[in-house]
C-alpha cells in the first residue's frame, strides 16, 4: 500500500451518494432470501457476483431491482442499513447521506413505514454506537410517472422530520428533469433539500434542467456536464457540488478507463467534486476503494484528496454545528498526517 493510500484510509470524510439498496452484498442477499423463503435465480454467491457485469445503467438496474426483492421485513432493512454503516465506519466515513427508493418496495406491497423504520432505527443505533451521523434522501424513480412520485411524496410527509431531502434516480435517458418539475416544486416549497442524478448517461441539458427546473442543491454524477463549457463555468461560479462515483462509472461503462475519468477535469475547472460509492455491493468497492483507485489512475495529490474530503463536508446537509465539528476533525488529521 502506498503512503497516499494510508492517508486515504485515515482521512475523515462524508459520503453523499450511496443507495442503501445498492449496499446489499450477495452474502446478505442469500441470507435474507433464505430467511424470507424467496428463491433466487442463482445457485450461489459466486454465481450471483459473476452476473455483475454491466454494459450500461439499465443492465445494472435490472439486477438491482431484482436483488431488492429479498427485502421484506423491518429487520431486513435494519440489517441492510447497519451492515453499510459498519462498513462505512471502517472507511472513516463520519457522516453519510443515504438514498432510499421506497417505490422499489411499495410497488411490491411492502409498507413505507416498514422500509422507513428499519432504515432509521439502524441510523439511530449507528450514531449512538459509532458516532456516525446521517441524513436520509428519498429518491423518486424516474422511470415511473410524476403522479406516482407525488403519491410517494405524500406517503413520506408524516416522516418529514427524519427526511433531509428528495432526489431522482433510476433510468436517466428519456426521463428528463422536466418530467418531475411539479413534484419538486412542492418539495422545494416545503423546505426540503433537492438533488438529482444528472449527466450520468443523460446529456448536459439534463444537468442544466436539474439546476433551472428542479433547483437542485447538488448534482449526482454530473459527468456529461463537461461537454458544455458554459455549463462548467456556471457550475464553478455557483459552487454547485457534484457527487462523483468513479467505480460506478467504470462498472456501467460511463467511462472506459479510470485514467479517463472526468474527475481530473472537474478539479482542474474548480468544481466542488466529492467521491462516493453509489452502489458498492455491485460496483466493487466502498468509498475508500473509490479514493484509492482514482488516486492511482489520476495521480491525485495529497492536497487534492484533502480537498475532496473537505468538499464532502461543506457540500453535506449536516447542521452548521456538525459541519464545523467535521471540518475541525479534518483539519486536526491534516495537521498530523
Ligand atoms: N444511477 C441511477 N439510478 C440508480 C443508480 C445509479 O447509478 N444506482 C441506483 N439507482
Ligand atoms: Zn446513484
Amino acid at each position: 500500500m502506498t503512503e497516499l493510500h494510508d492517508f486515504i484510509d485515515g482521512l475523515p470524510k462524508a459520503e453523499l451518494h450511496v443507495h442503501i439498496e445498492g449496499t446489499l452484498e450477495p452474502e446478505l442477499m442469500f441470507a435474507l432470501a433464505k430467511r424470507n423463503g424467496i428463491a433466487l435465480p442463482y445457485a450461489s454467491v459466486e454465481e450471483l457476483r459473476a452476473a455483475y457485469s454491466f454494459n450500461n445503467l439499465q443492465e445494472f438496474l435490472d439486477l438491482y431491482y431484482q436483488g431488492a426483492q429479498v427485502l421484506i421485513t423491518q429487520q431486513d432493512f435494519y440489517d441492510l442499513t447497519l451492515a453499510y454503516l459498519k462498513r462505512a465506519h471502517t472507511d472513516q466515513v463520519l457522516h453519510t447521506e443515504i438514498f432510499f427508493d421506497p417505490q422499489t418496495h411499495t410497488e411490491r406491497g411492502i409498507a413505507f413505514q416498514t422500509v422507513f423504520e428499519g432504515i432509521t432505527s439502524a441510523l439511530s443505533n449507528a450514531e449512538r454506537d459509532m458516532g456516525i451521523t446521517s441524513e436520509l434522501i428519498l429518491c423518486f424513480l424516474r422511470h415511473l410517472s410524476e403522479e406516482e412520485a407525488i403519491e410517494t411524496y405524500e406517503a413520506a410527509l408524516p416522516y418529514r422530520d427524519r427526511i433531509a431531502g428528495f432526489g431522482l434516480d433510476s433510468s436517466e435517458k428519456g426521463h428528463p428533469p422536466a418530467k418531475f418539475e411539479r413534484v419538486f416544486a412542492r418539495v422545494r416549497a416545503a423546505g426540503f433539500r433537492i438533488v438529482a442524478h444528472a449527466g450520468e448517461e443523460g446529456p448536459p441539458e439534463y444537468v442544466k434542467d436539474a439546476l433551472d427546473l428542479l433547483k437542485v442543491d447538488r448534482i449526482d454524477h454530473g459527468n456529461r456536464a463537461l461537454e458544455d463549457n458554459a455549463l462548467v463555468e456556471r457550475l464553478a461560479r455557483e459552487a454547485m457540488p457534484l457527487t462523483v462515483c468513479p467505480l460506478s462509472n467504470l462498472s456501467l461503462a460511463v467511462v472506459k478507463d479510470l485514467a479517463d475519468h472526468p474527475l481530473r477535469r472537474m478539479l482542474d475547472a474548480g468544481l466542488v467534486a466529492t467521491l462516493n460509492s453509489d452502489d458498492p455491493a455491485y460496483f466493487g468497492g466502498y468509498v475508500n476503494q473509490n479514493f484509492r483507485q482514482t488516486q492511482s489512475a489520476l495521480n491525485l495529490t495529497k492536497d487534492e484528496l484533502a480537498l475532496l474530503a473537505r468538499n464532502s463536508f461543506t457540500a453535506s446537509f449536516a447542521s452548521e454545528e456538525r459541519k464545523t465539528e467535521l471540518l475541525g476533525i479534518l483539519d486536526s488529521y491534516l495537521a498530523q498526517a
